[in-house]
């Protein structure tokens, strides 16, 4: 892997920032650039950092993909208006259900179904239209790290892989956090004055709800992965853990609801004590918080019978199912 990561210990936030913003400047010269924003803290810092960089000249998009959690596309546009960054929601939820169609091969998933129809469906067209020759994205050092050991293929991982993106997608991709792990990119976030709620976020993956449905993903599921998402995150928010999710199972289970048999889904719980996703182990909730949690989603979920809590480490498990 050829590129050095700036560790923890050495970072100097205002440097970082500073040399960061020279070089967007210097690369973009008098052009424009795309944003690719999602809202996690590697993309806001990377959006404010290309910000600072080219001003007006930078044209930041939020994709609306059908795959995020509740509410988020008009969250982040408000959040950034606060910063003087436009935020443009532009809707392709048609076409990344229709990649993702039939496919439950988790690599072709991530793929077929989103890497092929980010980069060349949604992004080519956009960055053409505007005449800009650069995507701003915030692919950080770990995401680089697991796609060249082999452990899985990161959605946003390219040049790394042989891509060239000028060749395949028609523009040239910066990455301006590629050398930091995301406890760096958190400091960077807060020198950059970003507010907690997105400094402190657990990680979210760019391929987001996709990675939490097993087997077909279609808005169906998605809806009920998104409704169980929210009841997780709401009871978990301040359990300091690092990340915390559900999954949305394949196979079906037999219940029972109001006296009946009810063949129903089963909702996969898992939260995780980490310091960069690179290990994990599952936090040791409170069993009540557990139950709280599984009662919430049986009652809330539609078709929810089960609820199971992940209690193996990472390795051999993965942060995410997908
Ligand atoms: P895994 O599941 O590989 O996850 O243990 C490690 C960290 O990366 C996030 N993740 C992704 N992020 N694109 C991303 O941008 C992806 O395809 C992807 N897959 C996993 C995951 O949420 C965790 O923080």
């Amino acid at each position: 892997m050829d590129i050095k990561e700036i560790k923890l210990k050495d970072l100097k936030p205002a440097a970082f920032i500073n040399e960061k913003v020279e070089e967007i400047a210097e690369v973009v010269g008098g052009g424009t650039a795309v944003n690719a924003l999602s809202g996690g803290v590697d993309s806001a810092v990377v959006t404010l950092l290309g910000h600072k960089a080219l001003g007006a000249r930078l044209k930041t998009y939020f994709i609306e993909n059908g795959l995020m959690r509740e509410g988020e596309p008009h969250r982040v546009q408000k959040l950034f208006a606060r910063y003087g960054v436009k935020v443009e929601i532009i809707d392709e939820k048609q076409k990344f259900f229709a990649a993702l169609a039939g496919v439950t091969d988790p690599e072709e998933k991530r793929d077929k179904g989103i890497t092929n129809v980010f980069y060349k469906e949604v992004f080519g067209p956009l960055v053409r239209q505007s005449g800009a020759k650069f995507l701003l994205q915030g692919t950080n050092y770990t995401d680089v790290e697991e796609t060249v050991a082999g452990v899985k293929r990161q959605h946003n991982i390219l040049a790394q892989l042989g891509i060239n993106t000028e060749a395949a997608y028609g523009y040239t991709v910066l990455e301006p956090i590629i050398e930091l792990r995301k406890p760096a990119v958190r400091v960077v976030a807060k020198a950059l004055k970003l507010p907690k709620e997105i400094y402190d976020r657990p990680p979210f993956p760019g391929p987001a709800l996709a990675t939490r449905v097993i087997g077909e993903v279609t808005p169906q599921k998605i809806a009920l992965v998104r409704a169980a998402t929210k009841i997780v995150e709401e009871i978990l928010a301040r359990s300091g853990a690092f990340q915390y999710l559900a999954i949305l199972h394949d196979d079906r289970v037999t219940g029972i609801r109001d006296g009946r048999r009810d063949f129903g889904y089963q909702i996969e719980v898992r939260c995780w004590d980490s310091k960069d996703a690179v290990t994990g182990k599952p936090t040791e909730l409170p069993f009540r918080q557990l139950r709280k949690i599984a009662d919430r989603i049986t009652a809330e979920v539609p078709g929810v019978v089960s609820v199971t809590y992940n209690i193996a480490t990472k390795p051999p498990s993965c942060i995410e199912a997908v």
